[in-house]
């Protein structure tokens, strides 16, 4: 039983969030409580929920949050879910251009461990990064926002955050967590002066920085269309520094990729509003109350939690899953008349 929703888009990227608490009130997502608005399940829970979906075909499991680093318990459960391996489908890594995200049959069970990656705020990274790589995680992103400290706490509301998620990336970098992505949220207003910035930040610490546009998924409610700094806007913004060629990117990659004209340093854009990726979407979401989400912008999630407190056995919980992800949404509707704000903020959901 391979996951397919009704558009012909294969489902082989799954992200967990472990928890919604999170220690950074970032102003464009927080409004300032405690974030657990919706708690947590245990970590057998979520390995159990993984492992049936890795017999269905997925091959990615991102951890997010909140923030995933608050969990005692996580490295272990990294360690838990190195030990699944994928078995089947594997997406195409080529840029076609026939609309659909398909997937081949995966032939050899053996080969491709599954991908295991966490995006974390960065500011517990430093002591668990090697742990978290002993353990089995491929890859790690950070949010991160602001090179410059000062502006850095204003974002998160967190004094001295910022030599605590540097001294993360680079232990991060040292464990072999690679590639290293990090991801740079812009608010137009706040940050968008951190463009230039940042692709010298990239070219430094040899990371490569992913700038998102804004959605409207904060607790504030402040998102207009008049705050979100466009791909286009960024690349005219970083032209001005140094030239950038593009790099091909995967289907159903979220981010359009550049390097410099040197060779040295490379930058992402994700760009979800100007340019939304929802064809080639191939994601779903648990949360960390255990309700499956099957795009950023639902309006109802699914509660996979109870059909496993019922008693249902992992053939039932396929079919659960099948049933849901046929009713995955064709695209988001941001920035249009008929747009109707999602159920949960990104906090409550994970990135
Ligand atoms: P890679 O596997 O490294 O490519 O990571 P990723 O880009 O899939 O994951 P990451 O958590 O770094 O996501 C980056 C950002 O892309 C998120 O924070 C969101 O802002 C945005 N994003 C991710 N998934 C979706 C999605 O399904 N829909 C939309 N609209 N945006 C998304
Ligand atoms: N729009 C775009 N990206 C967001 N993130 C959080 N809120 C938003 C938003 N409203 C990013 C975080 C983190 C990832 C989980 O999502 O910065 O990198």
């Amino acid at each position: 039983m391979f996951l397919h929703d009704k558009f012909g888009r294969a489902i082989t990227d799954l992200r967990i969030s472990i928890t919604d608490r999170c220690n950074y009130k970032c102003v464009y997502c927080r409004t300032g409580n405690e974030g657990a608005l919706y708690g947590d399940l245990d970590f057998d829970d979520y390995l159990r929920m993984a492992r049936v979906l890795v017999g269905m075909g997925v091959t990615k499991i991102r951890l997010t949050g909140g923030e995933p680093l608050l969990r005692n318990g996580v490295v272990d459960f990294v360690r838990e879910l190195a030990k699944l391996r994928p078995q089947g489908l594997k997406p195409h890594s080529d840029s076609g251009s026939n609309g659909t995200a398909e997937a081949v049959p995966f032939q050899n069970q053996d080969a491709d461990p599954l991908d295991i990656a966490l995006t974390t705020n960065g500011h517990l990274l430093a002591d668990l990064a090697q742990l978290l790589k002993d353990a089995g995680l491929t890859r790690v992103t950070v949010s991160m926002d602001a090179v410059d400290p000062d502006r850095f706490a204003r974002i998160t509301r967190v004094p001295n955050g910022y030599d605590h998620v540097l001294a993360g990336i680079r232990a991060a970098r040292r464990a072999g967590l690679w590639p290293l992505k990090v991801n740079c949220v812009l608010m137009r207003g706040f940050n968008e002066d951190q463009i230039i910035p940042f692709g010298m930040f990239a070219r430094e610490e040899g990371v490569t920085v992913r700038f998102i546009e804004f959605m409207p998924l904060e607790e504030g409610r402040t998102w207009s269309p008049n705050t979100v700094v466009t791909l286009d806007e960024i690349l005219a913004r970083m032209a001005e520094y140094r030239p950038l060629v593009e790099i091909p990117h995967a289907r159903s990659e979220t981010a359009r990729r550049y390097r410099f004209d040197d060779g040295v340093g490379e930058i992402g854009i994700i760009a979800p509003v100007s340019h939304p990726f929802c064809g080639h979407c191939s994601r779903i979401r648990i949360t960390s109350d255990g309700k499956i989400r099957t795009c950023l912008f639902s309006i109802w999630d699914h509660d996979l939690h109870a059909q496993m407190r019922q008693g249902a056995s992992d053939e039932e919980l396929a079919e659960f899953i099948c049933g849901v992800v046929a009713r995955k949404e064709e695209r988001h509707h941001i920035g249009e008349p008929d747009f109707v704000p999602a159920s949960r903020t990104m906090v409550h959901i994970g990135g």
